[in-house]
């Protein structure tokens, strides 16, 4: 499936979740077996060859395609998660995004010093939140191999931010 069919498969909703946002929603993708599948082997096809220790995937849908590409690869997956969701000792960073603020947690001792780590979310618009996980993956001790997504919305200029950041970026769709 090329990769302009898996494009097509992404529907956009206006103004969700706020007016004058355009919600790139990869619901109608995951929701197609061949669309997913597809989706899954060309994030396999980035990461196995980083040989990364553990996969980390960031709230919310970076779970579904974090937790694939885990599974995939035989590593384990660590979620990033809102604040106050993980029921464990948590360690955080607040961060801005396009449509608000927010913090990110991890459960503490889940990602070992000296980990190689691909952090894996659906999208990437401004960069905020996947900066603050790799922040945060960093202040654990953690090298962020990569940071991954299925799409990326290059007017929001997030990849080039966490590139200045010395985070190699990769989407799928641009
Ligand atoms: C979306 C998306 C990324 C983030 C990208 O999540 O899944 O996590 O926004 O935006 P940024 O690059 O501007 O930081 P959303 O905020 O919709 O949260 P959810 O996945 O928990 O619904
Ligand atoms: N996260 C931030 N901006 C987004 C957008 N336009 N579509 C989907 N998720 C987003």
């Amino acid at each position: 499936m090329s990769i302009d069919s898996l494009t097509a498969l992404i529907r956009t909703i206006p103004n969700f979740p706020k007016p004058g946002i355009q919600f790139r929603d990869v619901t109608t993708l995951l929701a197609d077996g061949p669309g997913f599948g597809e989706l899954v082997e060309r994030l396999v096809a980035v990461a196995r060859p980083l040989d990364p220790d553990l996969i980390v995937g960031i709230e919310a849908r970076g779970f579904i395609l974090g937790a694939a590409l885990a599974a995939a690869l035989g590593k384990g997956f660590v979620p990033v998660r809102k604040a106050g969701k993980l029921p464990g000792k948590t360690v955080g960073i607040d961060y801005v995004l396009e449509y608000g603020s927010d913090r990110l947690e991890l459960h503490e001792g889940q990602v070992p010093a000296g980990a190689r780590v691909v952090l894996v979310d659906d999208l990437i618009a401004t960069g905020g939140t996947a900066l603050a996980a790799a922040q945060l993956l960093r202040e654990q001790g953690a090298s962020v191999l990569m940071a991954l997504f299925a799409v990326d919305l290059p007017d929001l200029g997030g990849k080039a931010l966490l590139e200045e950041d010395g985070v190699a970026t990769q989407a799928l769709i641009a």
